[in-house]
């Protein structure tokens, strides 16, 4: 499995912080935010990554994670010319795939739980992380068959959206994707959303369509710090369990 690390966007909620700095670069407590979601793919055993970013950060991600030996990885990367989605930004890694499965993670989001096993047993289809939140309208949104369990603790999902006015759950569907290769297919297929977005919300109905995804609900925090609460959130988490 090859990582894809997202880190590409325009940062705009995080403005004036952002100007300069890309956002996965902008400290929690005593590190750059991308730190958090690139031990969260070495730890599920994903070594080989590819930063997508922007071109007028990718040689600031460059200068900070190199080639990744310091932590325990290979990192390469690949410049993300305008900010036209997540899914499109993971499209851009379908070369470095060759071929493999993908764990794409987004360069904003920090996980507490250990998705390690999550990682290391996935197979095919498609496989997302949920989270209890009480503002699931700012997410992507999922709903799962309640009846049906697998045996490894992981749920059909039924229905899947994007930022829903009326959420069908108060589950969020976190920045954590893991699909076998037919992804690339499916991102070269798809229509920009209302937003004008290739929607990685998108890519997952695609697999949910083939009943093919799967999903497992976190227990403990997860934050998307792309707001000035939430990324301060973020460092008073982290710091409290120090
Ligand atoms: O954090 C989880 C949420 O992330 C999901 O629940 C949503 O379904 C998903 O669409 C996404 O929503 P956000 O509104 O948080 O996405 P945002 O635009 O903040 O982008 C998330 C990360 O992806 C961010 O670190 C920048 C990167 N990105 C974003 C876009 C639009 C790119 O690399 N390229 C892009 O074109």
């Amino acid at each position: 499995m090859k990582g894809v690390l997202i880190c590409g966007g325009s940062g705009t909620r995080l403005r004036p912080l952002t100007e300069i700095t890309n956002k996965s670069l902008l400290p929690v407590y005593d590190r750059p935010l991308v730190e958090y979601p690139l031990r969260t793919l070495i730890a599920g055993g994903v070594t080989d990554i590819v930063v997508i970013s922007g071109n007028e950060h990718i040689d600031q991600m460059r200068g900070y994670l190199g080639d990744g030996t310091r932590f325990g990885c290979t990192c390469t990367y690949q410049v993300q010319e305008k900010p036209q989605g997540i899914a499109q930004a993971l499209g851009l890694a379908e070369t470095f795939a060759a071929g493999d499965s993908i764990c794409a993670i987004l360069g904003d989001n920090i996980f507490f739980d250990d998705l390690a096993s999550s990682i290391k047993s996935f197979k095919t289809g498609g496989h997302v992380f949920l989270k209890e939140v009480t503002d699931a309208e700012r997410f992507g949104v999922a709903e799962l068959n309640g009846k049906w369990k697998m045996e490894n603790g992981k749920c059909e999902v039924i229905s899947i959206e994007e930022k829903p006015k009326k959420p069908k759950s108060n589950l969020a569907v976190t920045g954590c994707y893991l699909y076998d290769n037919r992804c690339f297919d499916v991102i070269k297929n798809l229509k920009p959303s209302a937003r004008g977005e290739f929607e990685i919300t998108d890519v997952s109905r695609w697999y949910m369509e083939q009943k093919a995804l799967t999903a497992s609900v976190l227990k403990d925090e997860w934050i998307d710090a792309g707001t000035f609460e939430s990324l301060h959130r973020a460092a008073v988490m982290v710091r409290e369990r120090k």
